[in-house]
């Protein structure tokens, strides 16, 4: 098949629905991009950004990876972070894990997936940070959501050692990085309480004396 027709029909009703209830829609969406919020997601296709949140196009910045990892060598989340940021001026950054994960779970077992199990070796890390608390723990799935989520407690760490998160707090910018986890059994969002707001609050091995 040379054409997803489909998925073209698809989209011409949906830009009518739109258009339907909000004429101008797309007029001012072309205009302007101001989100407020950049999200940092899976690429699991259960766990669209908008959707979850039911925000409409133009109110959310998002990049996606698989287990939504922040590595700290990364110029294409680094890039996301920075224009989000700098440019487009994001009041919050969301990390948002997910209950059933598959790159979470492939990360705890040991087969090989291919080159995928690179990327994976930075949930390893995560894994081998809190080990002795995941492996106490009985069953299968409970040790599963407890990696799930210290690795998004880590990337929200990540994200505020990034220079650019430490500058914006450095020129007094207000920015609010969050942790959240979304459990795809009932479509409920969790906030996992670790929501960081300057510069006090991290670590002194990270902090940067930025003149
Ligand atoms: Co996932």
């Amino acid at each position: 098949m040379k054409t997803l027709k489909i998925l073209f029909e698809k989209n011409r009703a949906w830009a009518e629905s739109i258009k339907a209830e909000h004429p101008s829609f797309f007029t001012e969406l072309a205009q302007i991009q101001r989100p407020d919020y950049l999200w940092i997601g899976c690429s699991d296709s259960r766990v669209s950004a908008n959707q979850i949140v039911n925000l409409k196009p133009g109110e959310v910045f998002v990049h996606r990876n698989i287990a939504n990892v922040v590595v700290h060598t990364d110029l294409n989340c680094l890039s996301v972070i920075q224009f989000a940021v700098e440019v487009l001026k994001v009041k919050h950054i969301i990390v948002c894990g997910h209950y059933g994960c598959g790159g979470i779970r492939a990360a705890m077992e040991n087969q090989k997936h291919g080159l995928i199990d690179n990327w994976l070796r930075h949930i390893k890390d995560v894994y081998r940070f809190h080990q002795d608390a995941i492996d106490v723990l009985q069953s299968e799935e409970d040790r599963l959501n407890l990696l799930t989520e210290k690795n998004v407690i880590e990337q929200v760490a990540n994200v505020c050692h990034t220079t650019v998160v430490q500058e914006a707090w450095r020129a007094g910018r207000a920015l609010s990085v969050h942790g959240w986890i979304y459990d795809i059994g009932d479509g409920i969002l969790n906030d996992l309480g670790i929501c960081v707001t300057g510069l006090d609050q991290l670590s002194s091995t990270h902090f940067l004396n930025i003149a």
